[in-house]
């Protein structure tokens, strides 16, 4: 082997291991793949890595072996050497206390791996929940030119005259049988027909909201976010991620370079148009704060004011995401928005929104993806509210709450954690109307309970069953992206940082005011100094990841990411 070889700048001779000896370390290394059965024609090829995502603990991910191969198909096809290796993979249900609480270790390993194994570009088989935001933050991080492909959301099944799919309509018949509308043989027919193809949930929730934000962002084809995970389409935008790899070697674009402010105000745009996920704004400071673009909650409420609702999807509307496919997807949406959007924002081929926008056909069906003269909403779909109760701001999903409950003042009914919660909720002895306001507190990042989406309160069992909907509900977690309510969110400080939130009790008066994003806490200065005396911040655990989070761990608004993996390494 020839030193020229040897300092190869692509493929197999990147990052060369370092024995003391580069030239040793590079054969050693080349003999090494050798041993996989290579030609010597394919190891000078370009490599391009797959993060393959695939596990028995992810059924939405279940389709990612055909994914992969048609990866690889793309990749051979244009020139590369296609090599998968596997990381950390998030599948929501299977995950204590929750995916959140992992999804930094997902970025963090995605983004090592990256770096650390030799490829001149890759390819991020994405798609539940937590993976998109974490491979999109360890591409960032790592800024090795990525191309993403999402597994795609699952069809919806036909059951008994309706159609049903994760994970709204879980919701919605477990709200009816705690109400006792439904019984437990119904609930088990229920259960074997909400989730019944591969693919991401099925609604708007925040896999398929997440996967419509970075093909905004650039980091795929517009189409290829809500294509279903069945559809041979999907195959077709595998075979092409791996190609636009290949595409991103001879013309390199950094992910960096596609997280710009202009960029993450067009993502934001499209999260309130979709009324998407209030999980997205959280992914979406991470994901812009690995670019040192800082996400402003108070810019978001100004473009909330000015960015219609206009896709009938659930959980807010009607629709399936097969539905918001086949009505002409995330360009027949952009489209409509398109005098609101920062059109020169570059995609992963250098070329503009604008020239996105202008290309396939012109079809949009308008029963789901709505002309800005008919919209689901006047108004975004999410608001930033602040106050004394939310110093630093707190989220409500408005498009999929109750109007009526927008001005309440009330008592409030606190619960100190999500084992007090469990323990009282359904208690008939509980001290609860359905005018007062739940609280939740110690649940956010801090907290070994690590974010949950424990937001959504149930309502407790009594008032449930005397037919109460919806209730004005409020926490320092998250809430599913798939469910509904009056529920306020993303409590900034959290309880566990030493927020006011911590310092509320039972009785107390809340204000939630939509109309003016406030959210306070009607407890005088005093009473809360006293209070304050008292308190004290949670143990830190012991050892091992539990304890790295605890550490570095930073509020929502900056996305709940650690802050040592953050630019400025804070
Ligand atoms: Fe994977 Fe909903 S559980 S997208
Ligand atoms: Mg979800």
């Amino acid at each position: 082997m020839t030193d020229d070889a040897a300092a190869a700048p692509h493929g197999l001779g990147r990052n060369v291991a370092n024995y003391g000896d580069r030239a040793f370390s590079l054969y050693l290394r080349r003999s090494f793949a050798k041993s996989m059965g290579y030609s010597q024609a394919m190891l000078d090829r370009p490599v391009v890595g797959i993060a393959d995502t695939g596990s028995d603990f992810n059924n939405c991910h279940r389709t990612a072996p055909e994914l992969v191969a048609a990866v690889k198909r793309g990749v051979l096809a244009a020139g590369g050497l296609p090599m998968a290796f596997p990381t950390v993979s998030l599948c929501e249900p299977f995950l204590t206390p929750t995916s959140m609480h992992y999804r930094n270790l997902m970025a963090l390993d995605t983004e090592a791996m990256l770096s650390a194994q030799p490829m001149d570009a890759a390819v991020l088989v994405g798609g539940c929940d937590k993976t998109v935001p974490a491979q999109l933050m360890a591409a960032v991080s790592a800024d090795v030119p990525s191309a993403l492909l999402v597994v795609g959301p699952m069809l919806a099944q036909r059951f008994e005259g309706e159609r049903l799919s994760a994970c709204t309509d879980c919701r919605r018949y477990w709200a009816r049988f705690r109400a006792g509308d439904v019984d437990a043989g119904r609930i088990a027919e229920v259960e074997g027909n909400l989730a019944t193809t591969a693919g991401t949930c099925g609604v708007m929730g925040t896999a398929s909201t997440m996967a419509c934000l970075a093909a905004t962002l650039g980091f795929m084809p517009l189409m290829a976010a809500s294509a279903p995970a069945v559809h041979a389409d999907r195959l077709r935008f595998a075979e092409e991620a791996g190609a636009q790899a290949v595409r991103l070697i001879r013309k390199p674009v950094k992910p960096s370079a596609l997280v710009t402010p202009e960029s993450v105000e067009n993502a934001l745009r499209v999260l309130l148009a979709l009324g998407g996920s209030t999980n997205a704004l959280v992914h979406l400071a991470a994901i812009a704060g690995r670019a040192g673009v800082p996400l402003d909650l108070h810019r978001l409420d100004h473009l909330s004011e000015e960015t219609p609702v206009l896709v009938d999807l659930k959980p807010t509307g009607d629709g399936y995401m097969e539905d918001f496919h086949a009505a002409g997807g995330l360009r027949a949406l952009l489209r409509e928005l398109r005098d609101l959007l920062h059109l020169d924002c570059p995609d992963l081929d250098g070329r503009t929104l604008r020239e996105r926008l202008d290309e396939g056909p012109a079809f949009a069906d308008r029963a789901v993806i709505r002309p800005r003269a008919e919209p689901v909403s006047p108004v975004g779909g999410l608001v930033a509210l602040f106050g004394t109760l939310a110093p630093d701001g707190a989220i409500l999903k408005r498009s999929a709450a109750t109007p009526a409950l927008f001005e309440t003042e009330a008592r409030c009914v606190v619960f100190d954690g999500l084992e007090d919660l469990a323990n009282r909720i359904d208690d008939d002895a509980l001290d609860v109307t359905p005018q007062d306001i739940l609280v939740l507190k110690n649940a956010g990042p801090l907290t070994p309970a690590g974010m949950p989406e424990a937001g959504y309160l149930p309502i407790p069992r009594k008032l449930a069953r005397a037919g109460v909907k919806d209730m004005v509900r409020m926490s320092d977690c998250r809430m599913s992206g798939t469910a509904f309510g009056t529920i306020v969110l993303h409590i900034a400080p959290e309880a566990a940082a030493g927020g006011p939130l911590g310092l509320a009790e039972t009785g107390d008066r809340v204000r939630l005011s939509v109309r003016d994003r406030r959210l306070d806490l009607l407890v005088d200065d005093d009473e809360l100094a006293r209070r304050r005396a008292k308190w004290a911040p949670p143990p830190v655990p012991r050892r091992g990841w539990d304890k790295l989070m605890r550490e570095q761990v930073l509020q929502a608004p900056q996305g709940a990411d650690l802050a040592f993996l953050r630019p400025e390494g804070r």
